[in-house]
């Protein structure tokens, strides 16, 4: 069967390398695909928003199965457009996909599901979202209702920070249509992790627990970045709690989409806050958490065609998810500048000696190929990974890796795992 994996970052260079693992894969397509996607599929320069393009790729090259790397395809209804088509998808509707594309209906959908989050109003109006905020007070935090690459949440610690993102968001409208809406919701205090779930519409298989660094400096300082690195295991979710995380954040969601008519197939990402009150929901996404898919795929011991196919299929059993014990981490090398402006076309080198050491693998996300060479052409440009025994066997691993590859400028957080080794002692 020939697979297309539909997006350009880290995680679907991850995606690709490991549905070419599958025996029922003869060709692996990415559109539009990165340096690294090339090294494991064919790319094909249709890029991730362009419907009828995917559309038209995946009748001409007789794929059986899209992979959706990315929200955007999913949020403008790919999913459906396939289905109308006949095209098997692993990825939700555009209906369910409203779960990562408004959070505002993510926010409804939880409450009426009796998902734990944080308590919140959801505002079409400056002037009552202003009034609700100084009734309030500070702290707290508001959202864009629409997507906005992760920018679009504003921790105010103060109401004249909540209000100056009223200002930008709803009135200034910097992120567009995305900051006509917003929800205003109550800050939590707590670690954060990322819970994956493989869904069928109706059963669900669990991954394994995550956790992202979204900060772009050491010690979580700084401005939000895409994520820095990741790691799994989190030890802040171990596994004697998955089941009944489960309960509380992913079986809920599954049921009430299902009985609206609109059965959640793809990844279900949880985004939790563990508070003192207990965990609780800080957002869904619909698809894989980029870069937490890197470790979580390097710990994958299974056929991930297969399980995808089970979910386009509503034939989704948990024992077809098996994960190596191990724990794997991700560390992102990013461009100098990045999360802000940064250059482009700086030549990449190390790469094969990095990705010879062993129990690692570099994911590139920002590349390409030009003239033979690996070149940088985003802000997120690798995503080395490695496994070990422990967190700390794994962290070690990968820094040795990191410190093979390079570009100008390159940089990278050194406390990847910090929290979870902490954990661990
Ligand atoms: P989101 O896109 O909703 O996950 O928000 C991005 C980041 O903002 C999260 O990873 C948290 O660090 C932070 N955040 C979101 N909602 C809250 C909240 N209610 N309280 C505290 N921090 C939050
Ligand atoms: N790593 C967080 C995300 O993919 O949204």
């Amino acid at each position: 069967m020939n697979v297309l994996v539909v997006g350009a970052g880290g995680r679907e260079h991850a995606l690709c390398w490991k549905l070419n693992d599958s025996a029922k894969v003869d060709r692996v397509l990415a559109a539009p695909g990165n340096g690294g996607t090339a090294r494991e599929a064919t790319n094909v320069a249709v890029k991730d928003d362009d419907i009828k393009g995917l559309i038209a790729l995946a009748k001409a090259e007789k794929v059986g199965l899209v992979v959706v790397g990315p929200e955007a395809p999913l949020v403008l209804g790919l999913a459906d457009a396939l289905a109308a088509e006949g095209i098997p998808c692993f990825g939700p509707s555009a209906y369910a996909a409203q779960l990562e594309g408004s959070k505002a209906f993510a926010k409804n959908v939880m409450r009426a599901a009796g998902v734990p989050t944080a308590d919140f109003a959801v505002f079409d109006d400056p002037e009552a979202a202003r009034a609700y905020i100084r009734q309030k007070g500070a702290p707290l935090v508001v959202k864009a209702d629409g997507l906005a690459a992760g920018k679009g949440v504003v921790v105010a610690k103060t109401v004249d920070e909540a209000l100056a993102a009223i200002d930008d968001m709803m009135v200034a409208q910097s992120f567009g249509a995305a900051g006509a809406r917003v929800v205003v919701e109550e800050a939590l205090a707590g670690e954060e992790a990322s819970f994956l779930a493989f869904c069928d519409g109706e059963n669900f298989a669990l991954l394994p627990s995550a956790q992202d660094h979204k900060a772009v400096g050491e010690g979580d300082t700084g401005p939000n970045t895409g994520g820095m690195g990741a790691y799994s295991p989190a030890p802040v979710l171990p596994q004697e709690k998955y089941a009944e995380t489960a309960e509380l954040c992913i079986r809920p969601i599954l049921k009430h989409l299902a009985a609206a008519g609109h059965p959640f197939k793809g990844v279900l990402y949880a985004g939790l806050m563990f508070t003192a009150r207990g965990p609780m929901v800080l957002e869904y996404n619909v698809r894989f958490g980029d870069p937490e898919c890197q470790p979580l795929l390097m710990r994958l011991d299974a056929d991930l065609v297969e399980i995808m196919f089970a979910c386009a299929e509503g034939r989704l059993t948990p024992d077809l998810v098996r994960v190596r014990p191990e724990t794997a981490i991700c560390v992102v090398l990013a461009a100098p500048g990045y999360p802000g402006s940064y250059p482009k076309g700086m030549a990449i080198t190390g790469l094969d000696e990095a990705d010879a050491l062993p129990g690692v693998k570099v994911f590139q996300a920002g590349t390409k190929v030009e003239g033979g060479k690996t070149v940088t052409s985003g802000g997120r440009v690798l995503g080395v990974t490695a496994l070990g025994a422990t967190l700390s066997e794994a962290k070690a691993r990968a820094y040795e890796a990191v410190a093979k590859v390079g570009f100008d400028g390159c940089y990278f957080r050194r406390d990847i795992g910090d929290k979870g080794i902490a954990r661990s002692k």
